[in-house]
């Protein structure tokens, strides 16, 4: 698959999410290159949205571009739809997200949106996650001992190194993991001392997956 058709079928699913956005309401708005095409199609449907919730300075940026105000999640009482992109889906609409290292303020828009909404192309939907290495957010001074429990575990952590998030901490990127049961293993990893957040968005799923194929788009 060409970037040119994979950027065709992410456009296809971000226009296919316009029609659920109550008009005129504050919108929560993920973060990569899916997202990018959503933030294109709201610019082009000025006034659908009244405001956003950001969930990465680098989506703040485009929003700012697009003329769409940003508030703070603080000051917002009523976010009806948070819309995302994601690195794997399943069909229970667990997956894994952080590719692009804003997984934590993209877990806490998604737990503030009564609805979440995940956009893809259909490389990224799978039968069980774990080959997308699992980004995990980690509070710097605590990488190395994060990193030797995962080992223990018999998972690989990669450290991706030169990267800082938006919040100033680290990413490890954890190959190796077969990932039967979401639930129970985001809750194991998200209680280990030091973890910030935990990539997998399972414990709170996508409530609609819409999968961008070449022949138009799948609700899932
Ligand atoms: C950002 O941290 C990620 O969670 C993205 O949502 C995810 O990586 C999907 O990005 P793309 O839409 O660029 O594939």
């Amino acid at each position: 698959m060409t970037a040119a058709m994979a950027d065709a079928k992410k456009r296809r699913a971000a226009e296919a999410a316009l029609k659920h956005i109550p008009a005129g309401s504050v919108l929560g708005v993920g973060t990569g290159s899916t997202v990018r095409f959503l933030i294109e199609a709201l610019a082009a449907h000025s006034g659908l949205v009244r405001a956003a919730v950001s969930s990465s300075n680098a989506t703040t940026t485009l929003l700012d571009a697009a003329g769409i105000p940003v508030l703070d999640l603080n000051d917002v009482a009523d976010l009806p739809l948070y819309i995302d992109g994601a690195d794997e889906a399943t069909r229970a609409r667990h997956l894994i997200k952080g590719g692009g290292g804003a997984l934590t303020r993209e877990k806490i828009v998604a737990a503030a949106a009564d609805r979440f909404i995940c956009i893809v192309d259909d490389s990224k939907l799978v039968g069980v996650l774990g080959s997308f290495p699992l980004p995990i957010e980690v509070i710097p001074m605590a990488r190395k001992l994060i990193a030797r429990w995962l080992e223990a575990r018999g998972a690989r952590p990669v450290w991706r190194q030169g990267f800082v998030t938006d919040n100033g901490n680290h990413i490890l990127d954890v190959h190796g993991l077969t990932i039967a049961d979401a639930p129970t293993l985001e809750g194991d990893l998200t209680g280990l001392t030091g973890v910030v957040t935990v990539g997998l968005f399972a414990r709170r799923p996508a409530d609609m997956l819409l999968v961008g194929t070449d022949q138009g788009v799948v609700t899932i």
